[in-house]
């Protein structure tokens, strides 16, 4: 029996494109054509294709999900933890993280991992809600993993906020460089990073 909570060909079928997200990329990280794109959490790959296709950015998305690659709407999608990251060091321009890094529990690991595989001067883009209540707004990502509302808290296992992702980024070698709110679709949080 698997011990990945993530291991649902539901969940990742249930993943749904945000255009919105395409935009901050193109906003917040001004990406030129052909640079080296790691999406972390990328579910079936919508953005992956997106930043592919539209930004002409050479992407691979990750998700630890083993069914990811199997549902994935691109064959850039890769099964893999973001603790422990299949690449070399300073190897991307770029990291995407869309509302995934409140999913795990070794978020520490996460960050240590995407900066190692960050290249030096590269910038990492994380996207994360702003709940007021942890775990409210994975309360339908609860039912589907777990088949109850209760472990809302478990799937969203961090409550994080801009000041408590740079606390955990900086040790790593991260400096902030931008830090937003977003009120509209739902609630969130928006930081980026330079190493
Ligand atoms: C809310 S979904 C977001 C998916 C996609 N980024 C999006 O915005 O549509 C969270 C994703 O994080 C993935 N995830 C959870 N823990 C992870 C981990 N430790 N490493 C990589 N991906 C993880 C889940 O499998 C899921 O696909």
């Amino acid at each position: 029996m698997s011990t990945n909570p993530y291991d649902s060909e539901a969940y990742v079928r249930a993943n749904r494109f945000d255009p919105t997200h395409l935009a901050k990329v193109t906003r917040l990280l001004d990406p030129k054509a052909g640079a080296k794109v790691l999406e972390v959490g990328c579910g079936r790959g919508y953005l992956t294709k997106a930043m592919i296709e539209e930004l002409d950015l050479d992407v691979i998305g990750t998700d630890v999900n083993p069914n990811a690659e199997g549902e994935a709407v691109s064959d850039r999608v890769r099964a893999m933890s973001a603790e422990d990251l299949d690449f070399p060091d300073d190897h991307f321009d770029h990291i995407v993280t869309v509302h995934a890094i409140e999913h795990i529990p070794p978020i520490e690991m996460a960050f240590a991992e995407m900066t190692r595989v960050l290249k030096p001067g590269g910038t990492l883009l994380a996207i994360y809600p702003a709940e007021p209540i942890q775990g409210l707004f994975a309360i339908p990502t609860s039912i589907i993993l777990h088949g109850t509302p209760f472990k809302a808290r478990e799937v969203h296992c961090h409550k994080l906020t801009p000041s408590k992702v740079r606390a955990i980024a900086t040790p790593f070698g991260l400096t902030e460089t931008h830090h937003e709110f977003n009120l509209l679709r739902s609630p969130q949080f928006v930081s980026v990073f330079q190493k």
